[in-house]
């Protein structure tokens, strides 16, 4: 079990009614929680208030993880996206795939995607859940493409091309390795 550290007013990983701002600690299973991305803190605030936000964190780990620079959306992205056609109650999936495949989106959401939907078993507020409150399958599959690694220090892989801003992790392990 790893103990983690809950912020919480809530009742979704078995802590009811705390007062604002409390803390508590939790003990959660480890094969699921592991590492800073599945803190249920980064999950909630990586997400809308009630929604998941699969486009947040696959921004944060390709950006604040990986380095990489995206580049902001086009200022109509919204706009386009409430005219494409999506299924019924769809799934994060179902939307990434419908964005994915607009020539217009694809481009940075096939980078941005797959590192967020990895997460979708956790909700907004960073509780597991074995599937959609609307009984559809919850897909987490997929590759992070054009990673590129220039070589290894330790062990550990070291991420090529040009840091961007703001990457608050590897940036001290990159310096201290002098890469
Ligand atoms: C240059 C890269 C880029 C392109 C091109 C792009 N996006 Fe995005 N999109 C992002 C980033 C980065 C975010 C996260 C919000 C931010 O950083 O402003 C985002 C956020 C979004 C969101 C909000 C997700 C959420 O959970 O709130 C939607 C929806 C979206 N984009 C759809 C589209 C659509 C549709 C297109 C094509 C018309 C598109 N995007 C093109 C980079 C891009």
């Amino acid at each position: 079990m790893k103990r983690v550290d809950i912020f919480a007013r809530s009742r979704s990983h078995g802590i009811v009614c705390l007062h604002e701002g409390a803390r508590a600690f939790q003990s959660l299973p480890q094969e699921r929680y592991t590492g800073i991305m599945t803190q249920p803190a980064m999950l909630a605030a990586l997400a809308h208030s009630s929604d998941t936000s699969y486009v947040f964190r696959g921004r944060f780990v390709r950006k604040r993880l990986l380095c990489q620079e995206i580049g902001t959306p086009p200022a109509n992205a919204m706009a386009e996206f409430a005219n494409l056609m999506k299924p019924a109650n769809p799934t994060a999936r179902e939307v990434a795939t419908v964005v994915e495949a607009q020539p217009a989106c694809g481009g940075c959401h096939n980078l941005i995607d797959p590192g967020g939907l990895a997460f979708e078993h956790f909700d907004a507020m960073g509780a597991y859940r074995d599937q959609y409150a609307t009984g559809k399958a919850i897909d987490t599959k997929g590759s992070l493409a054009a990673v590129t690694v220039t070589g290894s220090r330790g062990g550990r892989a070291v991420p090529g091309g040009t840091l961007s801003a703001g990457c608050e992790f590897l940036r001290p392990y990159r310096i201290s390795t002098d890469v």
